[in-house]
């Protein structure tokens, strides 16, 4: 049942830990309270630019050709961003969020160093079975990377990283020994990693019925065209979800908690 899923999160999941050096720690320090034989993700995260080729539709292309159905729509106003969310039925698989960047929102400079680097996509390349895993598809120089992170952190990063999973969530609600996000946090801080503090290391509570936290993303050497540098990847989020007035869980997001989330990969 389902072998393409698992088969597809599992490349997704080698992908992301070949940036992600602290992910593979954290897994492993969770690792032996998950109530499975494996920890389970709430959701994966990725990110895009809304040009046709490759916007947002053309990512959920992929979900909803494996069953997976849209859920929710987010807007982050400032950040200039828009997001949906997609469930699959069995809801052991984990929920997707994919955003992505209103271009043309920018000033000209800013979409003609994106549109440059989009230009050099292969046409079909967003229907290949790798491509949510296939990185980035240009060159760029340290320059155009330094204009980019002025503007907007989520540009630069995409420029450098393009597309795979900007982070897995750790389900807190499928862990056994932690009952609350405060406690994995507690156990994160005391083996030395670093959280995300902005809007408060927890986003959100039971009173909108998700709880998030994250690490703040490893930070990797990247080749740009002239040089190299040191520039934030991924990071690793926890989620714990509280039951609705129905009994079930709440299964959406929280654009406010998630607004915060999006600066983990923030370079300062
Ligand atoms: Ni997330």
């Amino acid at each position: 049942m389902h072998t393409k899923i698992d088969t597809f999160f599992a490349n997704l999941w080698q992908d992301y830990l070949s940036i992600t050096p602290s992910a593979k720690k954290v897994h492993e320090l969770l690792g032996e309270f998950s109530e499975q034989t494996d920890l389970i993700n709430d959701h994966v995260a990725f990110r895009t630019f809304n040009i046709e080729k490759i916007n947002l539709e053309k990512l959920a292309a992929h979900f909803l050709s494996l069953g997976y159905e849209e859920k929710g729509q987010y807007n982050f106003e400032l950040k200039k961003l828009n997001a949906k969310h997609y469930e699959h039925p069995d809801k052991t698989k984990p929920k997707v969020f994919i955003s992505e960047l209103i271009v043309d929102a920018f000033p000209d400079n800013i979409q003609q160093i994106i549109r440059k680097m989009v230009s050099n996509i292969a046409t079909d390349a967003s229907m290949q079975d790798d491509f949510l895993y296939s990185g980035r598809h240009w060159q760029i120089t340290s320059h155009e990377y330094e204009q980019l992170l002025e503007v907007s952190e989520y540009a630069a990063w995409m420029a450098v990283w393009g597309f795979r999973a900007n982070h897995f969530t750790v389900s807190v609600n499928h862990m056994k020994h932690f009952q609350v996000l405060a406690d994995v946090n507690a156990k994160l801080k005391q083996a030395g990693f670093v959280l995300n503090t902005s809007g408060g290391e927890i986003k959100g509570g039971p009173e909108v019925l998700l709880a998030q936290s994250s690490t703040m993303a490893d930070k990797i050497m990247v080749e740009f065209t002239d040089s190299k540098k040191l520039v934030p990847s991924c990071f690793y989020e926890f989620a714990q979800r509280y039951k609705q007035h129905n009994g079930e869980l709440y299964h959406g997001f929280v654009a406010a908690s998630a607004d915060k989330i999006f600066e983990s990969t923030n370079s300062k």
